[in-house]
């Protein structure tokens, strides 16, 4: 059993402490956000994700867990700290470095004892070497001493807690083998492979693996929108790419573009490192630039559809950046629905459980519908921006006869095509044919 202290009960630090505490350590969750502690406390948790109520519910029980504004006091009886406060994009595209900064002084201020502090930020390579000199120059006893660890998260949101349980790898990067060691113990009871490594490796890897996967969903992007051109399916490009061990199948899968908290803000961090480090990232940077436009292929389909949209009925479906999570950062619903509103089209839009987050970060004009039924009644067009389950389960000819015209535009290959040759929809994906186009080329086709 070790004590740990967690600085920030953002989505990392909340899975992460909690998932050391399930197995068995004493966490206490600290951050200064004292409306979100007090929420805590409470037992409500600030975020969506499936199975996180029940296990912070399970560990606060069984006093394994614990929330606090008292930061010092939390470090002072902890032995391990983590720090797992947010590394938002700045203007300039850089990690901005505040919270990591403060959360490294405090600790300084509050070493009492030996302690490891552990860095599971996305942090610049190089951070860990300044989070040692800050923790330096704060501490008030000068023979206390303290190691610096770089352990980066990979937990997908949506199924962080699985993903934390059974990790595809821990990484541990540290230049003293004895503080990588006991950080290696603490991940013993999670099914995982450990690798072990320098600070600044360590800290490269996160940025590495994340701008890579970037990098497929791009280029998985890039061709299709070439498939389309060439009367090719992109699915089954991908699939035959796939089987090529060498590549993989994952994360090949052609839709409107990566969001979310980490691949955006990543990609465009380590545009900038390199850039500061004097070497010009000219395919992250296209990786970056692919994405950006991706998202608008939505709307080049719909003018291609329904021509105008002013004073249509479009109704979105989906608005979080990805399925199971209410997460709105970086969607591509917060570009495609106000490019809707400027086009003067009236949006009905669903999600079934990211509507509280979107209505803060979507502009006014938007008619929230409570299930698909309510947002595709009377449409013109219906867009689909987000995988959720009932979107893949719905019932196509219901929602056929209640459309006013049975058209969809689905951002993210929802459907096969055969299946939506046999339907009342026009049916427009992302990669693939047209599936009966009104008027032009109205055909079932044959897959
Ligand atoms: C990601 C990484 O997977 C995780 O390791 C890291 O620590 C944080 O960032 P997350 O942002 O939760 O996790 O989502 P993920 O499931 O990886 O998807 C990211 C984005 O890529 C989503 O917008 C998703 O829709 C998109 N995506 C993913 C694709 O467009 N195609 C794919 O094949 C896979």
């Amino acid at each position: 059993m070790r004590k740990i202290a967690v600085i920030g009960t953002g989505y990392v630090g909340l899975v992460s402490g909690t998932c050391f505490a399930d197995i068995g350590n004493r966490v206490i969750c600290c951050d200064v956000d004292e409306q979100k502690i007090a929420k805590l406390l409470r037992g409500e948790i600030p975020i969506y994700e499936p199975g996180l109520s029940e296990l912070v519910a399970r560990n606060t029980e069984q006093g394994r867990l614990f929330f606090t504004t008292e930061i010092g006091e939390a470090i002072e009886a902890s032995d391990i700290i983590y720090i797992a406060v947010g590394t938002p994009m700045s203007e300039t595209g850089e990690a901005d470095m505040r919270y990591v900064m403060s959360a490294a002084k405090k600790i300084g201020e509050h070493l009492n004892n030996y302690k490891i502090i552990v860095n599971k930020s996305t942090v610049p390579v190089g951070t860990g070497e300044l989070v040692r000199e800050v923790i330096q120059a704060n501490k008030k006893t000068p023979w206390i001493q303290f190691d610096v660890v770089s352990n980066p998260e990979f937990l997908r949101e949506g199924s962080a807690i699985a993903d934390c349980m059974s990790m595809d790898r821990a990484v541990i990067g540290s230049d003293n083998p004895k503080a990588a060691e006991v950080i290696a113990d603490l991940h013993a009871p999670f099914n995982t492979r450990i690798f072990t490594t320098d600070l600044e490796s360590a800290e490269m890897i996160k940025y590495a693996a994340n701008t890579f996967l970037a990098t497929k969903i791009s280029f998985i992007n890039a061709i299709a929108n070439i498939c389309e051109r060439v009367g090719a399916n992109v699915g089954d490009v991908a699939e035959g790419m796939g089987l090529d061990s060498r590549i993989g199948s994952k994360f090949l899968q052609a839709g409107i573009g990566y969001g979310g908290s980490c691949f955006p803000k990543d990609t465009y961090a380590l545009a900038h490192i390199s850039d500061k480090a004097g070497y010009d990232f000219e395919l992250l940077k296209s990786v970056i630039r692919t994405n950006t436009r991706q998202r608008l292929v939505i709307m080049d389909k719909l003018r291609d559809a329904v021509g105008g949209l002013a004073g249509k009925h479009v109704a979105v479906l989906g608005l979080s950046f990805k399925p199971e999570t209410d997460d709105m950062r970086y969607a591509p619903s917060l570009t495609i629905i106000p490019e809707l509103i400027k086009q003067h089209a009236s949006v009905y839009a669903y999600d079934p459980i990211a509507e509280e987050s979107a209505k803060r970060e979507l502009p006014e004009g938007i008619h929230y519908c409570s299930n698909i039924e309510q947002a595709v009644t009377n449409a013109d067009v219906c867009i689909i921006l987000t995988e959720w389950k009932d979107v893949l389960t719905m019932d196509l000819a219901r929602i056929g006869q209640l459309m006013k015209n049975p058209i969809l535009i689905d951002g993210r290959n929802c459907f096969d095509l055969t299946t939506m040759a046999s339907s009342s929809f026009e049916y427009h994906s992302i990669g693939r044919p047209p599936v009966n186009r009104a008027g032009r080329d109205r055909h079932s086709v044959n897959f």
